[in-house]
């Protein structure tokens, strides 16, 4: 048996999270959920956006599933990861209707502690500062990551992002780091982009890319930008993992747009909860459940809008769950 926390949130948070329990509901595996509240409704309630409450139930999880915070999402998820110190979020960039969008499929890891989502903002007489923080420890500990990722999953390149032409001790630290890893790999190809033409190349050349590693805004910037090569949001799913913890939560937020309309669509979600069932070592029902979505993705009807069909969040999720 498994205990997961689940932290629907806000927006779409709860409709996507209840679709992805639909279908891990139909698995032969024993879930024991805890729900726990975060977000902006929680602080409207509670006057805080992230209770210790939560957090307690977060820790003793075996793993934590989340939907989507709103306003709240910096003293919310990012401080989730920080606190069950998930040191990578990966973010599998793939086409799962390759025929319209070809065979695009990179995975970005992206460092989940540092960079300018510590936070540390400061108001001064002309403006505001941000500090920006890059350290070897957490640099190295990414590039190695990313090179034994891409050695277990038979990816053959690792290219690193930065800025390291403006940033020169920041980002010159990340892309020293990357290099220095990379000795212990020489099997594995490297290259490295900075950020703006990477922002580019990933329009011109998807396929060029296998695993893509690189600094905390960078790779929350660039995983959108994947989005777009596949879909939208909807498509791509994340795990946050640390050394004795992961989190697993669709890329996108909470989507005000078209909350409470029942039209968002599960597969980022459904797909993140795989990502947990991987973690879990229940990798078998993980691969089932993608064949199965991919299946109903690709035949068109039974789907949400953004897919192409007029199925709502839940009747897709149902769809799904008959066909396992
Ligand atoms: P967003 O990701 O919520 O939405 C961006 C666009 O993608 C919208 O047009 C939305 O309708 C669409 N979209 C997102 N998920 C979709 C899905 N499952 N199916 C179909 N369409 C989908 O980002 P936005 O609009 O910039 O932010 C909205 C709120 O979410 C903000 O309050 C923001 O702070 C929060 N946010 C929270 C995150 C988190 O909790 N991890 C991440 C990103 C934003
Ligand atoms: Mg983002």
């Amino acid at each position: 048996m498994y205990n997961i926390a689940v932290i629907p949130g806000d927006g779409i948070g709860p409709e996507v999270v209840e679709a992805a329990i639909t279908i891990l509901d139909k698995l032969p595996i024993d879930f024991n959920y805890t729900y726990a509240n975060a977000g902006d409704k929680c602080k409207e309630d509670t006057g805080v956006a992230l209770p210790d409450e939560t957090l307690e139930i977060a820790k003793k999880a075996d793993a934590v599933l989340f939907g989507a915070a709103g306003e709240t999402a910096a003293d919310v998820i990012v401080r989730l990861r920080r606190e069950l110190n998930t040191f990578v979020n990966l973010r599998p960039v793939k086409s799962l209707q390759p025929d319209k969008y070809g065979d695009i499929d990179f995975m970005i890891v992206r460092e989940n502690t540092e960079d300018l989502y510590i936070g540390d903002e400061e108001l001064t007489e002309e403006g505001a500062i941000a500090r920006k923080k890059i350290t070897k420890f957490a640099s190295e500990r990414i590039a190695e990551y990313a090179f034994k990722y891409a050695e277990d999953t038979g990816r053959k390149k690792v290219t690193a992002v930065h800025k390291a032409n403006v940033l020169k001790l920041s980002d010159g630290l990340f892309k020293e780091s990357f290099y220095k890893m990379a000795e212990n790999h020489p099997d594995i190809e490297t290259n490295d982009f900075y950020v703006d033409a990477t922002a580019m190349y990933l329009i011109t050349n998807p396929l060029d890319f296998e695993v893509i590693v690189t600094t905390n805004l960078y790779g929350d910037i660039l995983s959108d930008e994947g989005a777009g090569l596949v879909g939208g949001l909807g498509m791509i799913p994340s795990a946050n993992i640390g050394d004795n913890s992961g989190l697993f939560e669709p890329v996108h937020g909470s989507a005000p747009d078209i909350a409470g309309q029942g039209i968002a669509d599960p597969v980022a979600t459904i797909l993140s909860a795989c990502m947990m069932l991987d973690y879990l070592g229940e990798s078998e029902y993980a691969r089932k459940i993608e064949d199965v979505m991919i299946d109903v993705i690709r035949q068109g009807d039974n789907v949400t809008p953004d897919l192409g069909g007029d199925a709502s969040t839940q009747e897709m999720a149902e769809y799904i769950a008959s066909k396992l």
